[in-house]
């Protein structure tokens, strides 16, 4: 049973390790992969308008996910998530709880819609998940991420309205 809280300073040196072999692996986040921990830091707790943790029963943390507004002032109704799964815990529905989770957060904060802005094309388990849980790709950015094994790929803007 998963059950998706507030992120607590607590959780940082749970989440740290999976957050910084996702970002080291540099196949689906922008953040450089030598990110040092303050910056990693910086780009999933202090920059977000929110961070929340994904749990079991016992305590144990198999996943995070950030939400901030994609853009300031006028732009700013439509919110920005990201999410990281522990590589052991993945495939066992808690991206998709997350998910579900953050979309609900969001209608909570007055958010109107949900944008995801470089969603590396070759993620194919994410794409997958994402169009699963009604996110359109509205958008190819050409060679817009710069793959750390494959070079310059093609990523994905997807976007999805929410209920008011
Ligand atoms: C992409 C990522 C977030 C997916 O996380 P996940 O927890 O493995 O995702 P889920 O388990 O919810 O869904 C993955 C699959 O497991 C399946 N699944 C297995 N058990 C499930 C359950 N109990 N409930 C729901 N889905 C389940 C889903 O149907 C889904 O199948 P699909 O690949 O055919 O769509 C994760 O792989 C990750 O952290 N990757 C690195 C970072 C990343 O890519 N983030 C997203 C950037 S856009």
């Amino acid at each position: 049973m998963i059950s998706i809280r507030r992120y607590q300073d607590a959780d940082w040196p749970l989440i740290h390790p999976f957050l910084h072999a996702t970002f080291a692996a540099g196949d689906t986040y922008a953040y450089a992969p030598h990110s040092s921990e303050a910056q990693i830091r910086h780009a999933w707790i202090e920059s977000p308008a929110a961070t929340y943790v994904a749990c079991t029963s016992d305590g144990r943390v198999l996943g995070t996910y950030y939400i901030k507004a994609n853009q300031p002032g006028l732009g700013a109704h439509v919110c920005n998530c990201g999410y990281v799964v522990a590589q052991e815990a993945q495939g066992q529905g808690v991206a998709s709880a997350m998910c579900e989770h953050s979309q609900r957060e969001a209608v909570a904060m007055g958010f109107l819609a949900m944008q995801f802005n470089l969603v590396v094309a070759t993620n194919e388990r994410a794409v997958r998940l994402w169009k699963r849980l009604g996110f359109a790709v509205v958008g190819t950015l050409p060679g817009a991420y710069r793959h750390q094994k494959l070079g310059l790929t093609d990523a994905l803007v997807m976007y999805k309205a929410l209920p008011a």
